[in-house]
């Protein structure tokens, strides 16, 4: 598979060989497994999730690895490939690492399955993948899901997927301080090839929906600013509490709503006076960007990718002027995208102050895009950006089982 105009480290193909390879090399043994989870790009519905509403991500071509091996001592050996760290404890006794590193979320979720006695025995685990990290494309719910499923395909224990779902969101709570919404995890674990996934956070239902772009003669184009999103944890929490204030005052007047899922445009005008303005456009945004979910969904049923286009452009307004979660580089990738010919829509992807965007292109328009955006971004920020053209929507799986 070709890659391009990449140089980030994470960006190599991954060779399940060499994975197998380097296992033995780290832990003088064979591999038992070898499975994989992929990162996300969330089409159209941010900030949504955690306003129990709706979400149309899909999953990358890019993952997380874990190759493990069973021990019989209860002596946990981890290594990471893309950190060059190791680290072996007693799977009883955790020890104390930086929240948010790669070894939180590995230690975490197997603390999470340990706490509900699925693992109480030693392995060894190899954890690598070319998610890019801290891009908005979710490594770390890739991370999670791929140490969980790897645990539970190595171990055979029982734990239905929106178990592990739920697990993985938990880890991201206790081990990296982010209240997030589900939509990374559940779309890592029960994204599928050749579909995006439409889900209602609140209920969990959810749908695959195909996602023929080759036919269309579309590509997704993902585009990394190389903003690091440092704002990223402090502001995230900031706008949930915004949500929440929001929902405490129409509460007052409407007291059936749990969450913003449950405000209507109508009721939004009409408490309008009750609201400060702050709260009234966070409110706003998510009660828009749920409908245009829903009409994205549908659009994408019906194969009207114009129409598709329009609602990211409407989003990434949304995401810029409402819900102020955009930043001066991605609204310039953005609206130099949109006023390219073969572009159908172009936002802001995922929780904002850094991170990609993404681009509905026609796929003959892609190097004109490409190209604009590499010249225009050097020019205006003195920074080099990378471009991910969507390949093929991965799934969690097994790759390799020794028998
Ligand atoms: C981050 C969170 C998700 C979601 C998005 C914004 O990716 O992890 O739960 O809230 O931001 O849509």
């Amino acid at each position: 598979m070709t890659r391009h105009g990449s140089d980030v480290e994470s960006d190599e193909h991954i060779d399940l060989d060499a994975l197998l390879d380097q296992f033995s090399a780290a832990f003088r043994r064979e591999a038992d497994i070898a499975v994989r989870a992929p990162g996300r790009v969330n089409l159209i519905g941010d900030h949504t999730d955690y306003n129990d509403g709706f979400v149309l991500p899909a999953t990358i071509d890019r993952d997380v690895y874990v190759l493990l091996a069973v021990r019989n001592d209860p002596i946990v050996r981890l290594r990471s490939a893309n950190f060059d760290e190791s680290l072996e404890y007693p799977v009883e006794r955790p020890p104390d690492v930086p929240a948010a590193s790669w070894k939180s979320y590995v230690t975490g979720a197997i603390e999470e399955l340990r706490t509900l006695n699925l693992v109480s025995h030693g392995f060894d685990m190899l954890v690598t993948g070319n998610v890019p990290l801290g891009a908005g494309l979710s490594s770390s719910a890739a991370l999670e899901v791929a140490v969980v499923f790897g645990l539970q395909s190595l171990l055979e224990f029982e734990l239905n997927a929106i178990d592990c779902i739920r697990l993985c969101q938990r880890v991201e709570h206790r081990y990296a301080g982010v209240q997030c919404g589900i939509m990374d995890q559940f779309c890592s674990r029960l994204g599928r090839r050749d579909h995006a996934l439409f889900l209602d956070c609140r209920s969990l239902e959810y749908e695959h929906e195909p996602l023929p772009l080759a036919d269309a003669g579309l590509a997704i184009v993902i585009v990394n600013s190389r903003v690091s999103r440092e704002l990223a944890g402090s502001k995230y929490g900031e706008r949930r509490r915004e949500c929440e204030a929001a929902v405490d005052v129409l509460r007052r007047s409407a007291p059936d709503i749990v969450a913003l899922r449950d405000v209507s445009a109508d009721l939004l005008h009409a408490e309008r006076g009750n609201l400060d303005a702050v709260l009234a456009s966070r409110a706003r945004h998510v009660v828009e960007e749920n409908e245009r979910v829903l009409q994205a969904a549908a659009a994408m049923r019906a194969g009207d990718y114009g129409q598709f286009g329009q609602l990211m452009n409407a989003s990434h307004d949304s995401l810029r002027d409402l819900y102020e979660v955009s930043i001066p580089e991605l609204d310039l990738l953005v609206s130099e995208a949109q006023s390219t010919v073969g572009v159908l829509g172009a936002r802001m992807t995922g929780g904002g102050f850094g991170g990609c965007t993404v681009n509905l292109v026609e796929a003959d328009s892609v190097e004109e895009l490409r190209g604009r955006l590499e010249w225009i971004y050097e020019e205006r920020f003195r920074r080099r950006l990378d471009v991910y053209v969507l390949e093929e929507n991965h799934q969690t799986e097994i790759l390799f089982r020794a028998r």
